[in-house]
């Protein structure tokens, strides 16, 4: 199978999908973002060759945000290790923030340069992006000429697409026209709230844009719109599935003859054929669709699973479930089963207990535990009852920070502090640097060495306070400061060996029995990405070792996102008292509170989310028909 297959065996045009009644946009799923990118790398290298072949230019629309940096990352190895010539290119880029200078870190014309144009052949003459310093009374011309441009050369023969979660393409908000073409346009609110942490604010974001049209994008003769990650998932399967609108601006691809979708699992999440495929075709029951069907039945019907009839399985799709497990009776009582033996009050396992149906064993009683968690907080915030209870168990519990989470305090906290430090030792010079970089910083500047360092102690501090809180000896607390989170921006560097290094280092000294981390993957800056594919890649690194028989790994979510009840193998539920601990655990992340800096797409303070979410699963699991809990940590375990 080439790479290309993709495209070739399954792009069929809008309204012939046969398993798949709800889909109007041609779509492929990848198991992940970087396989897709270079498949769609592969596609544009495939189309720049064949016209180059033919002396002809090839026309390419483009997009940056975080969508398409893996796209450019293949592009541009294609052209170092493989030969591969922009010199026939021509570009043309979907928009730029107004006003804008184009040096500006922030700026497109910044992110072009750095993810691709520096490293390929391009000629600089045939790079075209949105100018943000164009005069207000010149950008109704100018965005007449952009498109004047791109008619001239012969048309977009390829355009690269993000969505945003406003279901924008390039910058058309909601309410644009499909006739649109080139112009200025105010952005959404959400859309300035996903590009504040890129501009250190929401207040620094620009208010306004110039973007290519809906008929500008239109016109490509073939279009490519990439969507990764759980955030995007709702927006994506509204635009697939839903009428076309101009209040989803990107369903207007619908009615384009040569649109491919290419979606990670996550962002393919709420897709009718992936969340409740059994109601679009006839499945293969694996345990795990099995729970999600009858989970999702129960809460469709709102009762519990010992409630549920053979009729109603027949009704929503499941038939072929009955017939594979007899019937609804069975059934249920082996799914009600499997959920209650989800549930237990020992994480670490419960010593002298049978433990054939427990979701932890119970030797060695004792066990060698690894916390890893991605900020200084994530391990309070997203279990802390479970961590809580594993002391209190007994276990020898090492907590492992894997970022400094620097970025993340406000210059008037480290003032703050710096003051502080000052007032005690008046006459310390880096202490008087200190203070005066903070008070002289202008907007969008880096923060110098110093200030960073100052900021990661404050969060270190912080997370010893709440670890002492809960009775963990400083020893067993590891700040491993990852290299790959320590640019000063919020663009963080590729996991390099460095990295993977120190956690290996670290698994090898504990050697535990239990490592918990991160399977959270919907923050804003993917650091939990990188931080779990650290976790993945030393203990794959590790498996031969004989220590590793006895580890496993338990992913754990909460402060983005949490796990469904389907997808959880080990359920920590906490009393009233333990949910009032876990809070003032996190109280000790004070920098994190109130006015946090990278809020994400979620108001709320992040010891609400958790409180929020662990009642949920509680209460889920309480119309499940279980017990009823306070709260309850939920956790999936990760098989290497
Ligand atoms: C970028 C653009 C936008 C983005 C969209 C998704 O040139 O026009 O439409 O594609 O906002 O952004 P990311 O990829 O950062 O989620």
């Amino acid at each position: 199978m080439t790479m290309l297959q993709y495209k070739e065996i399954e792009y069929k045009p809008a309204g012939q999908f046969e398993e798949t009644r709800c889909e109007k946009i041609h779509n492929v799923i990848f198991n992940s973002s970087l396989d897709a990118s270079k498949v769609v790398a592969a596609e544009i290298a495939q189309l720049i060759k064949e016209k180059a072949q033919q002396n002809t230019t090839c026309v390419l629309g483009l997009a940056t945000g975080s969508s398409p940096i893996k796209v450019y990352e293949e592009l541009v190895r294609l052209h170092r290790e493989e030969g591969l010539s922009f010199s026939n290119v021509i570009t043309f880029n979907l928009d730029e923030y107004w006003p804008m200078q184009p040096d500006d870190l922030q700026s497109y014309n910044h992110f072009m340069h750095e993810h691709l144009f520096h490293h390929v052949d391009i000629l600089p003459e045939n790079i075209h992006i949105p100018d943000g310093t164009i005069a207000p009374e010149e950008v109704y011309q100018y965005c007449v000429d952009y498109e004047l441009k791109m008619k001239e050369v012969g048309g977009l023969d390829f355009q690269l697409l993000g969505i945003g979660r406003t279901g924008h393409i390039g910058f058309n908000e909601p309410g644009s026209h499909i006739n649109s073409s080139t112009r200025s346009i105010t952005l959404d609110h959400l859309t300035r709230e996903d590009a504040a942490p890129s501009f250190l604010g929401l207040e620094n974001v620009p208010k306004k844009a110039i973007t290519m049209g809906i008929s500008t994008i239109r016109k490509a003769k073939r279009i490519v719109l990439l969507a990764w990650g759980i955030s995007k998932a709702e927006i994506v399967q509204e635009t697939i599935e839903g009428g076309v609108s101009s209040q989803v601006p990107a369903t207007y691809l619908q009615e384009h003859e040569n649109t491919t979708f290419v979606l990670d699992r996550e962002a393919s999440d709420a897709l009718t054929r992936i969340k409740t495929p059994w109601l679009v075709r006839a499945c293969v029951w694996t345990d795990e669709l099995k729970k999600k069907a009858i989970f999702w039945l129960s809460e469709q019907l709102k009762k519990p699973i010992l409630k549920l009839t053979d009729k109603e399985y027949n009704e929503y799709g499941m038939g072929s479930l009955l017939v594979e497990e007899g019937s609804a009776y069975e059934l249920n009582i082996k799914m009600f089963n499997a959920l209650q033996h989800t549930i237990t009050g020992w994480p670490g396992g419960k010593p002298n207990a049978d433990d054939s149906t427990r979701p932890e064993r119970s030797t060695p009683e004792r066990k060698r535990v690894i916390i890893f968690s991605p900020h200084p907080d994530d391990d309070v915030i997203s279990m802390g009852g479970t961590f809580n209870r594993l002391v209190e168990q007994g276990h020898e519990v090492h907590i492992a920070y894997q970022t400094s989470g620097n970025i993340a305090v406000s210059d008037q906290d480290a003032l703050r502090f710096a003051e502080v430090a000052l007032s005690l030792n008046p006459e310390a010079q880096n202490i008087k640097e200190v203070i005066q970089t903070l008070v002289s910083k202008g907007t969008n500047e880096l923060d110098t060495l110093a200030v960073r360092k100052l900021k990661g102690e404050i969060r270190k501090a912080e997370s010893l306070g709440a670890t002492r809180y809960f009775e963990v000896p400083d020893a067993k607390v590891h700040f491993l400061n990852l290299p790959f989170y320590e640019t000063g921006k919020v663009k963080k560097d590729n996991l390099s060996e460095r990295d993977v290094q120190i956690m290996k280092d670290l698994i090898e000294s504990v050697q535990p029995h239990q490592i918990y981390a991160a399977g959270d993957l919907a923050d804003p800056h993917g650091t939990h990405k990188v931080c779990l594919d650290a976790v993945f890649e030393a203990v794959g690194a590790l498996k031969r070792a004989p220590f590793m028989k006895d580890c496993w790994v338990w992913l754990y979510r909460g402060a983005w996102f949490e796990w469904q009840p389907h997808e959880i193998d080990m359920a920590v539920p906490m009393s009233p008292d333990q949910v009032v601990k876990k809070r003032k655990a996190i109280f000790y992340h004070q920098s994190q509170k109130d006015n946090v800096m990278f809020q994400g797409n979620d108001a709320r303070e992040f010891w609400v989310r958790a409180e929020d979410r662990n009642r949920l699963t509680a209460e889920k699991y309480r119309a499940l028909g279980m017990a009823e809990y306070a709260a309850i940590e939920a956790f999936k375990r990760y098989y290497f």
